[in-house]
């Protein structure tokens, strides 16, 4: 489609497959697929999930949120609270933060998060500068509120004034979409950004709970690009064999990269008890944020 190689794209990317949802399939079957694993895995049945958080920027429809639709394909009777959030790569992180708060306080007990996203959706594809870069995918985990950690801390972080650099500026006016409905990118500009976001929001996590780096055990990080996942490690003082990396076999998958990298290595049994992983995602806003959390 584009004037483009697999030596070019791996070379300054590390992608060598991507997935492409078939026509027709929407953001909440994905989400539905990876939300009935997660909730298997967890143990219990769908009724006793009591807030449903979807980290999405490729809705179903303009609305309702894909958690509403979400929680009808699951079957869910109980009236949960259902809503999405929307900080594209970052999002699962938002997501996983914000139900993390609801269980903290002590206001529900079993929360849904959900990463899920069609970017393929909104690709320009005649532009090689993104089309090359993104797939589609969803991941989900179950959070379970208890006495032991879990989730040590998260952290968020936005620069709005950054918006231009990655966009998809489009939007539905008068019945007809103004604007351009596709993915924009200066990719210098993001790279450079996310290579010193990731970084500080690194350590302010890792300090926030007085650790040091050597503390971390492994690094879950956004899956957008091998070379800002190789600079981040190092800058960690982290060996790759420390870093999940999950890029190569589906490309940015935004919302959905960070629960699809952490399930890859759950369920290869990478991680023992009682480690210390950093999640860290960054993406259009600027957006940028971590989690740490204790295996
Ligand atoms: N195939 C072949 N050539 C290409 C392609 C392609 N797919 N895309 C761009 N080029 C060309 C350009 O046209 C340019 O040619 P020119 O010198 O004749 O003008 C040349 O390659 C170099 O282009 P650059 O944009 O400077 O290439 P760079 O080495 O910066 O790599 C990339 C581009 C891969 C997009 C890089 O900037 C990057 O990874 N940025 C991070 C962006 C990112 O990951 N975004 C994801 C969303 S945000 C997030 O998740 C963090």
């Amino acid at each position: 489609m584009v004037d483009t190689s697999h030596d070019w794209i791996f070379s300054r990317t590390g992608i060598v497959e991507r997935r492409i949802a078939a026509e027709g399939v929407v953001t909440s079957d994905l989400a539905f697929e990876a939300s009935r694993r997660a909730i298997e895995s967890a143990g219990i049945i769908p009724d006793e999930i009591d807030l449903i958080v979807v980290a999405t920027t490729t809705p179903d429809m303009q609305f309702p949120s894909t958690a509403a639709i979400l929680q009808a394909k699951l079957g869910i009777k109980n009236g949960c609270a259902a809503f999405d959030v929307q900080a594209v790569c970052t999002g699962f992180i938002y997501a996983l933060s914000t139900a993390d708060q609801y269980l903290r306080s002590g206001k529900y007990r079993h929360a849904l998060v959900v990463g899920a996203d069609l970017l393929s959706r909104v690709i320009d594809w005649t532009d090689r500068g993104t089309c090359v870069l993104f797939g589609d995918g969803a991941g989900a985990v179950v959070l379970k509120a208890g006495d032991e950690p879990g989730i040590l801390s998260s952290h968020l972080h936005c620069d709005g004034s950054y918006s231009q650099i990655l966009c998809a500026p489009g939007r539905l006016s008068d019945g007809k979409i103004s604007g351009s409905p596709f993915v924009h990118m200066n990719g210098n500009a993001v790279f450079k950004i996310a290579v010193t976001v990731l970084d500080e929001v690194a350590r302010e996590a890792i300090e926030a709970n007085g650790l040091t780096k050597s503390d971390i055990d492994w690094l879950v990080p956004h899956q957008a690009n091998i070379r800002i996942i190789e600079a981040t490690a190092k800058k960690l003082g982290m060996g790759m064999d420390r870093v999940v990396v999950t890029v190569d076999k589906h490309g940015n998958t935004s919302a959905a990269a960070i629960p699809l990298a952490l399930d890859s290595a759950a369920r290869e049994g990478r991680f023992r008890k009682g480690e210390t992983i950093l999640m860290e995602g960054v993406g259009g806003g600027v957006t940028w944020g971590a989690l740490l959390l204790r295996w």
